[in-house]
């Protein structure tokens, strides 16, 4: 599996050899202030800014849509930490909807994965296809499928990896090479975000596996979307979402949409998201242990099936009879929807988190059970659910 997260890490922001990426977490878009030298600067929590004469101010801070010192922060930080241009927004949807409008139009064609977040889908389904936007679901582990999908006006391929809930992986860079065999040639127009004139662009949402597992920017893709609620921020105490663009064009229009459309994060969210990103690489790990560790156990117990865990960080997945009621009888556990928070969820999606594809080809099966493993002892963890299903 090609994740564009290997040794060296990509580019290392700034002098000498390139940090690793454990280091870049803790310092990415930080630069002490200058006033003061705090080590972490203030929380610019202000809407507008004095200016000297009409039209003179500071960089570009003449309103907090456009654009805030906190959040510019962040941003910076996330394009450090993908290797493109970040724009932060006010949830996972925000920045996809962002992403969408900015580099699609009327007429074109999109694919979908067949299992995906179902609020993505219905972003998709229920508003922009009004707009004309036309999609297919398509399962892109099949490549011969994904490839029969594509048509002329196809602008994007939309790649989820690893999928939410079924937690299927995709491969990256033989997505990028089925898009790019359909360019049409040197008299097509140029598409937006670097891909070969005339071929589809692939974006892949990174929120389950986050710039520590998985880089899709170096492998070829065009935007990487996050939601932030999730691993970024990791303590579920903030609703956020971000782009990030590989080209400085496509990163432009994103940010154009982000002031147009104005849902922009506060500061104080910002200022958490980026808290948060400071020991993501640490949290990832303690993650991926209890995922392991979680995924070993459920392989063995009673009446489950089907488990599922991608190899690394916190998401599991499995099915059982009695779903509904192990997902109520869980105490470490809490039942709640989300996912990525240093606490513990479980979740049961068909009644949940993807409600919203029932009845499409995206509809998960009902007896599943997603779990979202914190960074709790994983023997608690195991000796919850052990209870939990046993009960059953
Ligand atoms: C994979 C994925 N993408 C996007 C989103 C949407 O993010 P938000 O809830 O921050 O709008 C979610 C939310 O669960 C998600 O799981």
């Amino acid at each position: 599996m090609s994740r564009g997260a290997g040794e060296g890490n990509g580019p290392g922001g700034g002098h000498g050899p390139a940090r690793r990426i454990e280091t870049r977490v803790v310092h990415a878009g930080l630069a002490p202030d200058p006033t003061y030298g705090s080590v972490i600067p203030p929380i610019h929590q202000t809407s507008t800014y004095v200016q000297p004469a009409p039209g003179e101010f500071v960089e570009d801070y003449d309103y907090s849509r456009s654009a805030n010192p906190t959040r510019a922060a962040l941003e910076r930080a996330l394009g450090e930490l993908e290797g493109g241009h970040a724009s932060a927004f006010a949830s996972g949807m925000a920045a996809t909807h962002a992403l969408l409008t900015a580099a699609l139009d009327a007429g074109d064609h999109l694919i979908l994965p067949a299992d995906l977040y179902g609020g993505t889908y219905r972003l998709v389904h229920k508003v922009l296809s009004r707009f004309g936007l036309a999609y297919d679901l398509v399962d892109q582990r099949d490549l011969d499928a994904l490839r029969a999908a594509i048509r002329p006006e196809t602008r994007m391929i939309w790649v989820e990896t690893p999928t939410n809930p079924l937690l299927n992986e995709i491969e990256i860079p033989a997505v990028v090479e089925v898009a790019g065999e359909s360019g049409g040639g040197a008299a097509a127009a140029e598409s937006a975000g670097g891909a070969p004139p005339g071929a589809p662009i692939v974006v892949v949402d990174n929120t389950f596996a986050t710039p520590i597992v998985q880089r899709p920017l170096e492998l070829g893709a065009a935007a990487v979307v996050h939601s932030t609620t999730k691993y970024l921020g990791g303590h579920s105490d903030v609703v956020g979402g971000a782009v990030i663009a590989a080209d400085a064009e496509l990163g432009e229009r994103v940010r154009f949409v982000q002031n147009s459309v104005g849902a922009v994060p506060g500061p104080l969210d910002c200022f958490l998201v980026h808290r948060g990103l400071r020991t993501l690489a640490l949290r990832v790990a303690q993650h991926t242990a209890n995922g392991r560790a979680v995924s070993e156990f459920l392989a063995g117990a009673r009446g489950v099936e089907d488990v599922r865990w991608p190899g690394f960080g916190g998401m599991v997945s499995f099915r059982h009879r009695e779903a509904k009621a192990i997902a109520a009888r869980t105490e470490i556990f809490s039942l709640a929807e989300s996912l990525g928070g240093v606490e513990s969820l479980v979740e049961v999606p068909g009644a949940m988190t993807h409600q919203s594809v029932a009845g499409s080809a995206a509809e998960v099966p009902a007896d599943l059970v997603r779990l979202s493993c914190g960074v709790e002892a994983g023997a608690d963890l195991i000796a919850d659910l052990e209870r939990a299903i046993g009960a059953s």
